[in-house]
């Protein structure tokens, strides 16, 4: 009982912490276990704002392991900015071969060729000059600012993220570009004026090595355990949300296949909606026995001479789902609704021309050949 109110306690100072001083808590436990525990990584040693830069956007779609060869490759070919905005296509595609996404080196090579027009060359110290160069965005323009310049802007990534929504039980959508725009601001706020570089890869090293993704984190070596709402509720796993997708709503329907020797029965749905203002065979809303379907045919002054079951079916739409049962029917005349009638609203084709003029909604696949063989 003690030990439940001790528990009780702690998460109500924890939320306390996030909610009156922001990350500020975070940057101590973080940097202390960064400096211990951080990769040797190439781009790690001489962080010139252009290591930085070709790293990231290296790192952008590749592991780590599988960037380190080909970056140390691309500095000795390609030393500095002038070299990469001069360089031709196929030296700069033979470069990056294998790392695939080579939008992201054409990018790179506009983006060099921009800074030599209109910074002579030199990387601009400015988090939204940076921004405005091809290929760079926030997270990337985040990591040269604080990594190369020491200017305290946060690269927000999805390791990030993913580690922020677990420490605070955030249940915002990570995916959202709203709750990535908080997110940044949250971080700014909270990051260690001398350290900014250091803070934002300490960040996504323990994304890329503790915090790690689909519900595996190592809490136990983590630098932020006492601090993570998650690992104290056993809620890890739990974080980041994902979107819920919208169950479906379910709809039963009866379609009847109605013809007479030479016409097929159709009718027209609605302006809005589904399937807006296609053709389709007359239905039912519910599962009808034979029985209740020629006593509504009869109703409408149809004479039915055969009455035939045909298979189940099902067809899914984003948000909706038919299953279908039906009949294929034959009247001895197709003939006009009274306007009265249920089936005033019914029109009568060839069946051929179900081919061409009245083109039937995939959603019917299963049944837009049987009328054809009455
Ligand atoms: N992933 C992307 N950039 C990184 C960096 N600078 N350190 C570690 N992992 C990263
Ligand atoms: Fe992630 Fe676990 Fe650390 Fe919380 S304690 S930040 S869940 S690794």
């Amino acid at each position: 009982m003690e030990n439940e109110k001790a528990r009780r306690q702690n998460l109500d100072n924890l939320k306390k912490n996030f909610m009156f001083e922001g990350l500020k808590s975070i940057s101590n436990p973080l940097l202390k276990w960064y400096d211990e525990n951080r990769r040797r990584l190439p781009w790690r040693d001489k962080p010139t704002p252009y290591r930085v830069w070709v790293s990231e956007i290296m790192l952008q779609q590749t592991r780590v392991e599988a960037v380190k060869p080909y970056f140390e490759r691309f500095m000795e070919r390609l030393p500095d900015i002038q070299a990469l905005a001069d360089v031709d296509e196929e030296t700069l595609l033979k470069l990056w071969e294998g790392l695939g996404y080579y939008n992201r080196v054409r990018n790179l090579q506009r983006a060099a060729r921009q800074i030599v027009e209109e910074y002579d060359g030199v990387m601009p110290a400015d988090h939204s000059k940076l921004m405005g160069l091809t290929g760079i965005g926030s997270y990337t323009a985040g990591a040269i600012a604080s990594i190369a310049f020491q200017i305290p802007k946060p690269a927000v990534d999805g390791n990030v993220l993913r580690v922020l929504s677990r420490l605070r039980c955030d249940d915002r959508l990570i995916s959202d570009q709203k709750v990535k725009q908080a997110v940044e601001a949250e971080l700014e706020a909270a990051m260690p004026l001398d350290r900014p570089g250091d803070f934002n890869q300490a960040m996504m090293e323990l994304g890329a090595l503790v915090c790690l993704p689909n519900g595996a984190p190592k809490c136990e070596g983590c630098p932020l355990k006492a601090l993570c709402l998650a690992h104290e509720r056993g809620q890890e796993t739990d974080y980041p949300k994902k979107e819920v997708k919208k169950a479906r709503t379910v709809e039963e329907k009866t379609i009847l296949i109605v013809r007479d020797a030479d016409r097929l029965a159709l009718r027209k749905r609605p302006a809005k909606g589904l399937l807006a203002g296609m053709y389709e065979f007359p239905s039912l809303p519910g599962h009808r026995t034979a029985e209740e379907v020629l006593e509504y045919l009869g109703e409408n002054g149809l004479r039915v001479l055969r009455i035939t079951d045909l298979p189940e079916s099902k067809h899914i739409f984003t948000h909706r789902e038919w299953l279908m049962t039906a009949f294929l029917i034959l009247v001895d005349e197709l003939e006009p609704g009274l306007p009265e009638n249920d089936i005033a609203n019914w029109i009568y084709v060839a069946p051929e021309e179900t081919k061409e003029a009245y083109p039937i909604p995939s959603a019917f696949s299963a049944y837009s050949r049987v009328f054809l063989s009455v």
